[in-house]
């Protein structure tokens, strides 16, 4: 039996196979709102087999948007939309999960297809927050130091979030702490450079994380699984390594999170990447095996047999895509017969079968 379509329960949720849609920003709303792309977009992966849809990294408030085109979920407007994809999600066999965001010191920029570039305030983008007053970029506007009060804001917009997003009927949370965002910021030297109760030792770089986990535990009770994405190191000398993720992948288990979606990078210019396929692939192993804790593996994986044997070499327990589901939304169908796995197809497309 191929363990790619073996169901995997955590809590409550029952996955019907490890093939998850990884969270991708389509950079296709006003005002934060979801639309019918989002759900012809989202619905075709459910369509097409995947057993866990992972939303698009959801902004928690508005100066939290990687771009203005973000999806959010920072005011309760947000939630039919939301609502109406994931009752299409559920009634496909799937389920819907969400990556709650804060972009931090990369917020305010332009959607790639504009170039991406950082948006000023005077060409409708906004001041960014960040654990310290550093740029990503060398001529970026330089972010505004977050106060403790500014701290305790954002984890207040999580809880709302969180809440929010149990009534828009998500069965998965996930918090997006990678890729040089907000959580990543505070976690990684490189760009915390405080010293208040936020910043310096390696705990307390990790606190605001923590805070917002259990805070977000609370609010979603436990029956839902919480993930947590993290870039497991920063590949930059000096910078956040996988040591300090079997760490934090320790604490994170203490605070009742259920999985590590584990991703790398992100959070620095000098980053040097040795990209190639399964390259993050051993990450999600060390955590896994050291931390003790479910962890999901992301990056350049595209087959079928490849996803099988991270998950026969016990490397990870979910295996997200996140291209190659852009590329075949009906991955699941074609993995399947290669896998010689017997699954349901939509009764409307079993004559393709
Ligand atoms: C169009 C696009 C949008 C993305 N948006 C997000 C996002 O919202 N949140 C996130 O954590 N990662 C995001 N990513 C990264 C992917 O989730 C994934 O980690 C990365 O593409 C590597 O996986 P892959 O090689 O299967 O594409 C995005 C990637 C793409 C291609």
């Amino acid at each position: 039996m191929s363990l790619l379509f073996q169901p995997l329960t955590i809590r409550n949720i029952t996955l019907k196979n490890r093939i998850t849609v990884s969270p991708m920003c389509q950079y296709s709303c006003i005002d934060g709102f979801a639309t019918d792309w989002h759900l012809v977009h989202l619905g075709s992966r459910a369509v097409g087999g995947a057993g866990l849809i992972i939303q698009e990294a959801s902004a928690v408030s508005p100066e939290g948007r990687i771009s203005p085109g973000d999806l959010g979920i920072w005011k309760d407007e947000h939630i039919l939309p939301l609502k109406r994809i994931n009752e299409f999600i559920v009634s496909q066999g799937s389920v819907p999960g969400i990556q709650l965001a804060h972009a931090g010191r990369k917020a305010s920029h332009d959607v790639p297809w504009n170039g991406g570039k950082f948006l000023p305030e005077d060409k409708g983008g906004w001041q960014t927050l960040a654990p310290s007053a550093i740029p990503f970029n060398e001529g970026d506007t330089v972010p505004t130091e977050m106060t403790v009060a500014d701290i305790r804001q954002c984890t207040t917009d999580f809880i709302t979030a969180a809440q929010r997003a149990m009534e828009a009927g998500y069965q998965v949370i996930e918090i997006h702490g990678a890729h040089g965002y907000l959580f990543n910021e505070f976690l990684s030297p490189i760009s915390n450079k405080r010293s208040d109760d936020y910043g310096g030792s390696f705990a307390n770089r990790c606190k605001f994380l923590l805070e917002v986990v259990h805070a977000t535990r609370k609010v979603i009770g436990y029956n839902i699984p919480l993930f947590v994405r993290i870039s497991a190191t920063d590949w930059v000398e000096g910078g956040w390594n996988e040591d300090d993720s079997v760490q934090l992948a320790k604490l994170l288990k203490g605070a009742s999170v259920d999985l590590i979606d584990c991703s790398t990078g992100g959070n620095s210019r000098q980053q040097k990447i040795p990209l190639a396929p399964l390259y993050q692939v051993p990450y999600a192993e060390k955590l896994r095996k050291e931390a003790e804790i479910l962890t999901g593996a992301v990056g350049m994986i595209t087959t079928a047999l490849e996803a099988e044997a991270i998950l026969h070499n016990g490397q990870a327990d979910l295996v997200i895509f996140a291209r190659q589901l852009l590329r075949d939304p009906y991955f699941a169908f074609h993995a399947a017969k290669e896998l010689g796995a017997e699954i349901k197809w939509p009764v409307q497309y079993e004559r393709a079968k």
